[in-house]
């Protein structure tokens, strides 16, 4: 199975490239050749590439900047991932795409299942639910990933400003009133693998999808756990969503529902503590 790939430089994207399956040749396209804010070029690569499956791990991932520079935000997120999986449906090719629990307004308390009503807080958000509506409208095979509160040991995430702030900071105040599933991006590639085999074969089946580590903790749990794996130990203390302003509100409840992904394609929740101890591993090294 060939795969083409948006995106070589994030934390997916690398973890697509170190983590290809036997049997899995990738073909991986930066910036410099595939910009998502030129869908002209987005689509020329998909007509002419001899691969098997489509993939995106490119986005406009700055969720606070977005919330000043929306039609950026809206052209990598919102019309790249259609115009490629137009360009995809136009060759018969299974588009992979990975979306996040912000397309949700985060209220409750309950797992969000993958039908429930969206409703974005923030410009980032929009942008992402513009690019899973532009995917459906394609007319394709496709499958669209939604997770949350990704990690690894590349790029900026919270994990590795924890460990940086660990160390500086004796006393931390973290956000605790806000829940959901820390995921790994190794985990995310795994199962993208996984259901582009299940395309590749015949038995994946067009949808929206969710995948996230369990358990859902808050983020001053979260950062708790860093803590006691990497022998840090500053004073957490959990504050609210309203004491911590950003530019961009954020969901409440960003709980993922992932029974779906398990039933179609039998991949289950990783437990995010495990692929936290080998992101940690990964960064000493
Ligand atoms: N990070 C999270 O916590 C989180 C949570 C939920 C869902 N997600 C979703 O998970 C997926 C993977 O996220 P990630 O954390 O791996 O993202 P990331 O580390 O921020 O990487 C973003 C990637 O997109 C590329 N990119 C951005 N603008 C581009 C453009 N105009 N043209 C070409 N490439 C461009 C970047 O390339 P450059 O290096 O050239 O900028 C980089 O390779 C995304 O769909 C994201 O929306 C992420």
């Amino acid at each position: 199975m060939k795969c083409l790939v948006f995106g070589t430089t994030g934390q997916l994207g690398i973890e697509l490239a170190q983590r290809s399956p036997a049997g899995v040749e990738l073909v991986a396209l930066g910036r410099d050749v595939a910009d998502l804010t030129d869908p002209a070029a987005i689509a020329d690569a998909i007509a002419r590439t001899d691969a098997d499956v489509i993939m995106n791990a490119a986005a406009y991932t700055a969720v606070d900047r977005a919330e000043s520079d929306e039609a950026t935000a809206m052209a990598v997120n919102g019309a790249a991932p259609t115009a490629m999986a137009r360009a995809a449906a136009a060759r018969g090719l299974p588009f992979l795409h990975v979306s996040t629990d912000y397309v949700f307004d985060g209220t409750g308390s309950a797992p969000w299942p993958v039908d429930a009503p969206t409703g974005p807080l923030g410009a980032y958000g929009r942008s992402k639910l513009a690019g899973e509506q532009g995917i459906a409208a394609a007319g394709g095979q496709y499958a669209i990933l939604r997770t949350s509160w990704v990690f690894s040991a590349h790029g900026n995430n919270f994990v590795k400003t924890m460990l940086r702030l660990g160390t500086e900071r004796e006393t931390l105040t973290i956000v605790g009133d806000q829940v959901g599933g820390p995921t790994a991006a190794a985990d995310i590639a795994d199962a993208l693998y996984t259901m582009a085999a299940a395309f590749h074969r015949g038995t994946g089946r067009s949808g929206v999808y969710h995948f996230s580590g369990a358990p859902d903790v808050s983020w001053a749990d979260f950062a708790r756990e860093i803590f006691r794996q990497a022998g840090l130990a500053p004073a957490v203390t959990d504050i609210g969503t309203a004491d911590y302003p950003t530019p961009a509100r954020r969901p409440g409840n960003s709980r993922l529902d992932c029974r779906e992904t398990q039933a179609v394609f039998g991949i289950s929740r990783p437990d995010w503590r495990i692929s936290l101890q080998a992101v940690l591993a990964e960064l000493k090294a």
